[in-house]
């Protein structure tokens, strides 16, 4: 008789008590195979996510905003390495994760395959990106895996710097000359839709969601989290005089939720499938960053297997 059926019962009665599945514990193949699906595609968004707003790193206007926007996209780079570790946790190489990334094979969030136009699009960002970051990756703090769960510890408090300074800027722009109020107006138009679409599909078409709840990866749904994000974020733009482009946008006072119009699953799909906008540009970046670190992996590599007492 397969033990499968009792271990699992055992695996789920240990996910209800609230205790963490640490790497050495026995887990199901399927609990294993969607935390590498979800934490390498995490880490993959996290690179990537460093391309559209490192490009204006050297155009920053003022040498603060230089400084801070230095320190945000480091971080970023830092979450990815804490996510490809905690994936390495549960047998995947790096090796692995990054020619899947490469190849196009792994996916990498929607959000980082849009343009970053105007410096009005790094505020945003900050604020609308990161704050929905921030909502998804606080309901992962709390997930059964242990390991990506305390590197959401980490990640969180670091995200809440890069929301604040996206906020501060978007303030400024928002209270500023109608030049600035115009062009932060027109990075909101552009930021909002794929912003909500970082959340993932509706619930009702999100295959991974079902298996992901019942053993505790996920503890909230993305239909939930997306108006967590929704609510909070409408009342704070409206309060900077800042307009969404949704014009089916109304607040629902029998439910107290901002009612969003339709998404575009379609453009969605589109882009998650390699055809979003930059998706060339920003694979052909990752490519080439790859190929320009090639000789330090073979430098380490070799280091690694001199003889035992050899000279490095
Ligand atoms: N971008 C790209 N692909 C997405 C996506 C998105 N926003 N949302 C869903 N998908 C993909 C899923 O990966 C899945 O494809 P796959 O089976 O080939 O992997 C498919 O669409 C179906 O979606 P599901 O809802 O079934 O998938 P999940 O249950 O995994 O939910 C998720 C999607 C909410 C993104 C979930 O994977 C998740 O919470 N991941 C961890 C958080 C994360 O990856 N965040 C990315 C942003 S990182 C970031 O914001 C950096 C910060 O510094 C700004």
């Amino acid at each position: 008789m397969s033990v499968e059926p009792d271990r699992i019962k055992e695996f789920e009665a240990r996910i209800a008590r609230g205790e963490k599945i640490e790497p050495g514990d026995w887990m199901p193949d399927e609990y294993r195979r969607q935390l590498i699906r979800m934490i390498s595609q995490h880490a993959h968004s996290e690179v990537v996510g460093m391309l559209p707003e490192g490009g204006w790193i050297t155009r920053a206007p003022s040498l603060r905003r230089k400084m801070i926007l230095l320190a945000k996209v480091q971080d970023e780079a830092g979450h990815g390495e804490y996510l490809y570790h905690a994936a390495e946790t549960l047998g995947a190489t790096r090796e692995e994760m990054l020619e899947a990334l490469l190849s196009g094979k792994a996916k990498y969030s929607n959000v980082f395959n849009y343009p970053t136009l105007t410096w009005a699009d790094v505020g945003v960002i900050g604020y609308l990106v990161d704050f929905a970051a921030i909502l998804n990756q606080t309901m992962l703090a709390h997930c059964s895996y242990g390991p990506y769960a305390r590197a959401m510890l980490r990640i969180c408090a670091e995200e809440n710097f890069h929301k604040k300074q996206g906020q501060d800027q978007v303030i400024r722009l928002a209270r500023g000359t109608p030049r600035q109020r115009a062009m932060v107006q027109d990075a909101i138009n552009r930021w909002w839709w794929p912003t909500l679409m970082m959340f993932g599909p509706p619930d009702k078409d999100s295959p991974n969601s079902a298996v992901l709840i019942r053993w505790g990866i996920k503890t909230r749904t993305n239909d939930d989290l997306r108006q967590s994000f929704i609510n909070q974020i409408v009342p704070e733009l409206h309060e900077l005089g800042l307009s969404l482009p949704d014009p089916d946008l109304h607040y629902d006072e029998a439910g107290g939720n901002w009612i969003h119009g339709p998404i575009d699953w379609e453009e969605f799909r589109r882009v998650i499938h390699g055809n979003g906008p930059c998706n060339k540009e920003r694979m052909e970046a990752r490519q080439q960053a790859h190929e320009d670190g090639r000789w330090v992996r073979q430098a380490l590599a070799a280091y690694a297997a001199r003889p035992a007492g050899g000279k490095p």
